[in-house]
């Protein structure tokens, strides 16, 4: 008698991949890293492992984020967060950059580390580098106890839970959580924010758990598009302010997984090069969530459609002008500006995981790829 015990399999949870699986765990990680940080009222937030003042807040020259990969790419869209809530301004830099840069770092910056593993090398050394400096520094990272956890002054754990697959999708969207719950503290203790702000946008980010079922409902459309798209040499991503920190990893999850050529744009930066390599039958996935640059977009996307690419718009759930111009459309519920990337990169996991598994590769350990760089 033999007991056929796969403990993969069991560990998957019904899952094909744990990548899948991961990316439908996000309402969860995202309500996990959330709900800890929200006064018993519901209006405001509470960072109990933080505890600052408003001169810990108001003694801050610069802040410096430095990551690696994708949690690089939550940096990027920290900056938009962070300078636009808190009106601090914010650099942000691949760690591997930071380390050899000679960078302008002193007692007023304060470096921001984030890293799902809390291990990566170049992002350990470049905490090191901050400090040697004289920065005070704060990590985001996923993994208690972690070094990046152990060295920072400061830490903010992401509840993402476990995450297996290579390609990062729940540790992303909590890092996006805890930034922008971070932009909002900030912003409330140096007094550049309204309390009627922070509600608003607060409040938005708490129905984002619920939101994700719509996106998940409509998945069946995103494999679609990946079946349409899978033998496609190339594919571009373009976007305007936050969504162009967005493109930035759509086009990485598609790169790292399905081994697609994909790249990021900002939709304003297309005439500047990207136009050449656009001719028929291109994919162009148009990120156009943010309103405020809606109209900018649809040019962009006109002037993309002029040579013929097929474009997939993402945009929000009321959109009717975007949809006239596309050739596909992906819809996101409605959110705060701040709130939609959390939501929007969610169907570009989807479209990258659901190409590797069409293309038949090996989707949670991608060729040459390590979950976890610990080396130079
Ligand atoms: C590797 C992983 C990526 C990850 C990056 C940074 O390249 O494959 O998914 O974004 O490392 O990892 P960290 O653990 O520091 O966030």
């Amino acid at each position: 008698f033999e007991v056929n015990w796969d403990a993969e399999a069991a560990e998957k949870g019904g899952f094909e991949h744990f990548m899948i699986k991961e990316i439908f765990e996000q309402p969860k990680a995202i309500r996990d890293t959330l709900s800890c940080r929200v006064a018993d009222d519901g209006k405001s937030v509470k960072f109990d492992e933080l505890n600052w003042s408003p001169e810990d807040v108001n003694s801050i020259g610069k802040i410096m984020i430095t990551a690696c990969g994708t949690a690089y790419h939550a940096g990027l869209l920290a900056k938009y967060f962070i300078e636009k809530l808190a009106r601090i301004p914010v650099e942000v830099d691949i760690a591997s950059e930071y380390r050899y840069r000679d960078p302008l770092t002193d007692s007023k910056t304060l470096c921001i580390i984030i890293s799902q593993s809390g291990e990566t090398i170049d992002t350990l050394a470049a905490l090191k580098e901050a400090k040697r400096r004289g920065a005070r520094s704060l990590a985001i990272t996923n993994v208690v106890g972690s070094s990046i956890s152990r060295e920072a002054d400061q830490v903010v754990y992401t509840w993402a839970g476990p995450e297996i697959a290579v390609a990062s999708t729940k540790a992303y969207t909590t890092q996006l959580v805890a930034l922008l719950l971070l932009a909002l503290y900030m912003g409330r203790l140096n007094g550049q924010l309204s309390a009627e702000k922070e509600t608003e946008i607060l409040q938005d980010l708490q129905k984002v758990p619920e939101q994700c079922q719509y996106i998940f409902d409509h998945a069946d459309d995103v494999k679609q598009l990946a079946e349409k798209f899978k033998n496609k040499e190339d594919v571009f991503f373009i976007g305007r302010s936050m969504d162009y920190g967005l493109a930035m990893e759509g086009a990485l999850k598609l790169k790292e997984i399905s081994y697609i050529h994909a790249e990021a744009y900002a939709g304003g930066e297309l005439k500047h090069g990207t136009l050449a390599l656009i001719v028929d039958g291109v994919p162009v996935i148009a990120l156009a969530t943010q309103r405020d640059v809606e109209e900018k977009m649809i040019s962009n996307i006109k002037e993309v459609k002029a040579r013929n690419a097929q474009v997939v718009g993402v945009v929000q759930d009321d959109d009717t002008e975007v949809a006239k111009t596309v050739d596909y459309i992906i819809k996101i519920p409605k959110s705060d500006n701040f709130v939609m990337p959390v939501m929007t990169v969610i169907p570009l996991q989807l479209l990258a995981y659901y190409a590797a598994v069409v293309r038949g590769n090996d989707v949670d350990k991608p060729r040459n790829l390590a979950k976890s760089v610990t080396v130079e």
